[in-house]
């Protein structure tokens, strides 16, 4: 019989219950997503059964992302641009195919959006299953990276679908705020290549044994320092930030904060969870709504570093995963990292943005 284990606190943070496994003995993500579904009343196995399908294809894609230098894998690919308007390159389109065919293989879920896709994918019912779930992600972040061999990921979100079952899903399952996300991680192709993700229940990572080809939990209950002593922003654009932002980035100057800038927001924001620090997208000339993609990027990191104590807002001062979306690549700001300097940023922003410029 399922157990019901739920406490959710003021801020919506829900508290982790009692962790799964116990001891030093090896724990792989399979058996930990297993033994975490019978926390969930009504668990029909579709959610594990999806996270396992995203466990594979990472497996994959890391082998190709490994691989890339000694095959012919990177640069651009022939695609040229995405919908946002960025250089696909090829690995962004080997790791899109590769989660896409996972996903359809098991058949859990009922239909996908991607950030390299224009358009949501349906995916064909296996018999007469009904699925209740569809799958959002980012397949490579920060794939400009790859031809200089720097750190790379995947995020990933998982929605229920809000129209009925019997029927093919619509756009309007995948424009919910990112509140309603049931799970949401990434993986980490970095030194070492690691999937972290939540399904609403704290925050666990699992590192990747190569020798066993197994991800292993090795993160239990991830917490996010409360503070930090680093920031993390493209300050190459410094000139282009509204006041109230250069405010705050000359008071981290000041305070003798350490600037840490991968240019992939995974790598970033995994940092930030381990060491504290806070990471900024803010508006600028180019990208005046903000550079980064709500529904693949910002809303399921979002909810990993809530779920990890921490807090992520966009410079409108609004939590992240409160805003509802109207399309699926809509871009966002994000101001997302340790919550007491999320706290010190907002303060900046209310005590300068009212300023005549
Ligand atoms: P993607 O490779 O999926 O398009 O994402 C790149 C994103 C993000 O990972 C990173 O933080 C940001 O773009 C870097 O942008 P800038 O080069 O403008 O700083
Ligand atoms: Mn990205
Ligand atoms: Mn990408």
């Amino acid at each position: 019989m399922a157990t019901s284990v739920k406490k959710t606190s003021s801020n919506g943070i829900s508290s982790p219950p009692a962790s799964p496994v116990s001891g030093n003995r090896i724990v792989t993500l399979d058996e930990f997503i297993i033994r975490s579904e019978k926390d969930f009343d009504f668990a029909t196995g579709e959610l594990t059964g999806l996270l396992r399908d995203i466990g594979v294809a990472a497996k994959i894609i890391n082998r190709e992302v490994n691989k890339a230098g000694l095959v012919n894998i990177i640069g651009v690919a022939d695609s040229g641009e995405n919908q946002s308007g960025d250089m696909q390159q090829k690995l962004d389109v080997y790791a899109n195919d590769k989660l896409i065919e996972c996903l359809k293989n098991s058949g859990e879920c009922c239909a996908i959006a991607s950030e390299e896709n224009d358009d949501i994918i349906h995916i064909p019912p296996i018999g007469t299953k009904k699925n209740h779930y569809v799958v959002m992600f980012d397949p490579l972040d920060g794939s400009s990276n790859i031809d200089v061999n720097v750190s790379v990921g995947t995020i990933f979100a998982i929605y229920r679908r809000k129209s009925d079952p019997s029927a093919p899903a619509t756009k309007e399952d995948f424009l919910q705020a990112g509140v309603k996300q049931v799970a949401a991680g990434y993986v980490l192709y970095g030194t070492s290549t690691i999937l972290v993700y939540t399904t609403g229940r704290g925050v666990n990572g699992f590192t990747l044994d190569p020798s066993i080809g197994e991800f292993c939990l090795s993160h239990r209950n991830m917490r996010i320092p409360e503070n930090g002593a680093t920031y993390s922003v493209n300050q190459g654009y410094y000139s282009k930030f509204d006041l109230e932002m250069r405010r705050y980035i000359d008071n981290c100057s000041d305070q003798n904060y350490g600037l840490r800038y991968i240019g992939s927001m995974v790598s970033d924001i995994h940092r930030i969870l381990i060491q504290g620090g806070i990471f900024l997208y803010p508006s600028t000339r180019k990208y005046p709504k903000g550079k980064l993609r709500l529904l693949y990027e910002c809303n399921p990191l979002s909810m990993i570093v809530e779920q990890a104590g921490g807090k992520a807002m966009n410079t409108q001062l609004k939590r992240i995963l409160d805003v509802v979306p109207n399309e699926l690549h809509q871009r966002c700001t994000i101001a997302i990292g340790s919550p007491a300097m999320v706290d010190e940023l907002k303060a900046f922003i209310e005590r300068y943005s009212a300023l005549p410029l």
